[in-house]
């Protein structure tokens, strides 16, 4: 295993909520199956990303596997790696109860993953990038960047906050707000905890570091402050 410098960062580290609580990620995979549409989640990226049955695709913070185990039905293998342990160990349950085959999980982060293989056709990555300071973000992406083939298509989403707001008080009390009352206190409590102590960044930054490792930005979709970028080796 390759050692790491003094001051490299510690992605193992939990920042914001604790993925490293069975309690908490039992908890997650339940709600996410009641919030989003995983299905319809990973058929839209499948066609945004032109994903085919030949294609090995890297999945980065996959959680409780659910996109990675849709989309293994469509390429050729799914790569699936989190640092969390536990979330890891229950994504590989559901995926053998399914007797899926084409789905290779390891407890790895954009810092430290090695890829041994071929580099990718196709790398996705939901939620999960904010878990980084900015500087991080950008050695995490070069490191991606070196894995993908030539061409290889590039999926980022992820809470981006927008330049544009002005009354960053009312801007964040609106979404809390909203929150609570679409889906409940726990997803508005988890969400407070992310704007206080994760490292979600500024629209601008996250074009600016996708573009200074070298992907050319062909699409991104802004869903509220959840924004995601369709990006192109
Ligand atoms: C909010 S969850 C998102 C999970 C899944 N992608 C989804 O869309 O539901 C964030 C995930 O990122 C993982 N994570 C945090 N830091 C990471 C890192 N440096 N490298 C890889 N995964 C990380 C967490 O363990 C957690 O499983």
């Amino acid at each position: 295993m390759r050692q790491y410098p003094e001051w490299y960062y510690d992605e193992f580290k939990q920042v914001g909520v604790d993925y490293t609580d069975l309690g908490e990620v039992h908890a997650y995979d339940l709600r996410m199956r009641k919030l989003r549409n995983i299905e319809m989640e990973s058929n839209s990226i499948r066609e945004l990303l032109g994903i085919k049955n030949s294609d090995s695709v890297l999945e980065i913070g996959t959680g409780t596997g659910e996109l990675a185990l849709n989309i293994s039905a469509y390429c050729k293998e799914v790569v699936a790696i989190d640092v969390s342990k536990v979330m890891i160990d229950f994504a590989r349950i559901k995926v053998e109860s399914q007797n899926k085959t084409n789905v290779h999980f390891y407890n790895a982060g954009f810092l430290t993953y090695e890829n041994n293989g071929d580099q990718f056709d196709v790398i996705i990555t939901q939620l999960a990038l904010h878990h980084l300071p900015d500087y991080w973000k950008m050695i995490a992406l070069k490191r991606l960047y070196g894995m993908l083939k030539e061409d290889g298509k590039f999926y980022l989403r992820d809470v981006v906050f927008p330049s544009q707001i002005t009354d960053h008080d009312s801007y964040f009390a609106n979404i809390i707000t909203d929150l609570k009352n679409s889906s409940g206190d726990k997803i508005a409590e988890e969400t407070e905890i992310h704007i206080k102590e994760e490292f979600s960044t500024l629209d601008w930054i996250m074009e600016g570091l996708l573009k200074s490792v070298g992907f050319h930005i062909e699409n991104i979709i802004y869903d509220g402050f959840i924004t995601s970028y369709i990006c192109k080796k």
